[in-house]
C-alpha cells in the first residue's frame, strides 16, 4: 500500500503529521513518501505541482493531502499559484468524484451555529463533480469586449460546461452511494437559468431510471443553500456540479460544528484517491499548533476504506475519534465551556491512545 504524503502549506504540515501518526499506530504496513506541493513546492522548485510530485502521486494507491495556499502567493500569475496544485492533481489524475460527508457528531451538536435539534443526528453526503464545470471549462480569459453592455471595456470570462458522459459517471457514483445509505438522492442544479444544468438534470433523470430503488429529487441551488440551514436533515445524498459543490460543502460544514471536522475523498475511475480535509491552509493560525487535525485523520480513514481496502482499520479510526470527543478533548474551533482545550499534536496523540485502548 503506497501512500503519497503531500502536506502542502499553512496548517497542512501540522495536520498531516497527526494523520501519519495515526496511520503508523495501526498494525498495517504502508510505504509512505512525502513530497512538496503548493506554495511550499513553489518556494523550492518554482512550480506548485512539480513533475516529481505529480509522478509520485500517480504511482501511489492513495494520496494524503494537507492544504495549499497562502496570501503571499496571491500576486503570482495564476498558473503558479498554490491552488493550481490541487486543481492540477484533480485534473491530471481524473479525480472526478468528490465525497464530502457532513456528519454532526453527537458530542458536537452544541458547536454548530444552528440549533441543536436541527443538526443532531445529521448525516449528509455531498457528492461534488470535481473535474468539469466552470472550474475547467475553456475558453476563459480576459479581453476587450466587442459586445455586451460595455463594448470596448475590459472583460473577463469563464465557461461553464458539462458533457453527457461527465454527468452520467457522477450520477452513477451518487446512485450507487445512495444504495448503501437511505436510497435518496437530491440533485442540485440551476436548470431554470443555465443550459449546462438543464443537461445535468436531464441526464440525472435518465440515469435515475436505472436505479428504480433510489428516490431522486431535484432542487435549485439557491433553494438548496436555504434548505441546508432551514431543514438540513431532509437531505441524504446530494449530488451537484463542481462550483455549486464547492459552495454548498462549505455551508454544510458549519452544520457539523466546524469545517475542521470534515474529511473528503476524491476518486478516479481506477479507485485511486486523494484524501484531504475540506478546509484550507488557514495561514492565520499556521505554526501555532492549534489547528484541528480531525478532518485529516478522518480523511485517512476514508483512504483506508475507499482506496486501500482496509474497512476495519477505517472503522477503528472513526471510533477512536468519537472516543476522544467523548473524553471532552477539543481544539479551539470546537471548544465550548466545560470541555478541555488541546492543541494539534495532543489531539493526534489522544486519537492514537484511543486506538490502542
Ligand atoms: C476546495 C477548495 C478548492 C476548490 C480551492 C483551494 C481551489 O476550495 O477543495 O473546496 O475550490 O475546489
Ligand atoms: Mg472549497
Amino acid at each position: 500500500m503506497k501512500i503519497a504524503v503531500l502536506p502542502g502549506d499553512g496548517i497542512g504540515t501540522e495536520i498531516v503529521a497527526e494523520a501519519v501518526k495515526v496511520l503508523n499506530a495501526l498494525d498495517l504496513k504502508f510505504e509512505m513518501e512525502t513530497a512538496p506541493v503548493g506554495g511550499a513546492a513553489f518556494d523550492v522548485t518554482g512550480h506548485p505541482l512539480p513533475e516529481s510530485t505529480l509522478k509520485l502521486a500517480q504511482s501511489a494507491d492513495a494520496i494524503l493531502f494537507g492544504a495549499v495556499g497562502d496570501w503571499k502567493y496571491d500576486t503570482l500569475d495564476r498558473p503558479l499559484r498554490p491552488e493550481q496544485a490541487i486543481l492540477g492533481l484533480r485534473k491530471a489524475m481524473g479525480l472526478f468524484a468528490n465525497f464530502r460527508p457532513a456528519i454532526c457528531y453527537e458530542q458536537l451538536t452544541h458547536a454548530s451555529s444552528l440549533k441543536p435539534e436541527l443538526v443532531s443526528g445529521l448525516d449528509i453526503l455531498i457528492i461534488r463533480e470535481l473535474t468539469g464545470d466552470i472550474y475547467f471549462g475553456q475558453p476563459r480569459g480576459r479581453r476587450i469586449a466587442t459586445d455586451g453592455h460595455f463594448p470596448g471595456a475590459e472583460e473577463a470570462f469563464d465557461t461553464m460546461r458539462y458533457s453527457r458522459p461527465e454527468v452520467e459517471r457522477i450520477a452513477h457514483v451518487a446512485f450507487q452511494a445512495a444504495r448503501k445509505r437511505s436510497k435518496r438522492v437530491t440533485s442540485v442544479d440551476k436548470s431554470n437559468v443555465l443550459e449546462t444544468f438543464q443537461l445535468w438534470k436531464d441526464v440525472m433523470v435518465e440515469i435515475g431510471q436505472q436505479y428504480p430503488d433510489v428516490a431522486l429529487d431535484h432542487m435549485y441551488v439557491d433553494n438548496a443553500a436555504m434548505q441546508l440551514v432551514k431543514e438540513p436533515k431532509r437531505f441524504d445524498v446530494v449530488v451537484t456540479g463542481n462550483m455549486f459543490g464547492d459552495i454548498l460543502s462549505d455551508e454544510a460544514s458549519m452544520l457539523t460544528g466546524s469545517i475542521g471536522m470534515l474529511p473528503s475523498a476524491s476518486l478516479n475511475s481506477q479507485n485511486q484517491g486523494l484524501y484531504e480535509p475540506s478546509h484550507g491552509s488557514a495561514p492565520d493560525i499556521a505554526g501555532k499548533g492549534i489547528a484541528n487535525p480531525l478532518a485529516t485523520i478522518l480523511s485517512a480513514a476514508m483512504m483506508l476504506r475507499f482506496s486501500l481496502q482496509q474497512p476495519e482499520a477505517a472503522d477503528r479510526i472513526e471510533v477512536a475519534v468519537k472516543k476522544v470527543l467523548s473524553q471532552g478533548l477539543r481544539t479551539g474551533d470546537i471548544y465550548s465551556e466545560g470541555t478541555t482545550k488541546v492543541g494539534t499534536a495532543q489531539m493526534g496523540d489522544a486519537v492514537v491512545k484511543a486506538l490502542q485502548g
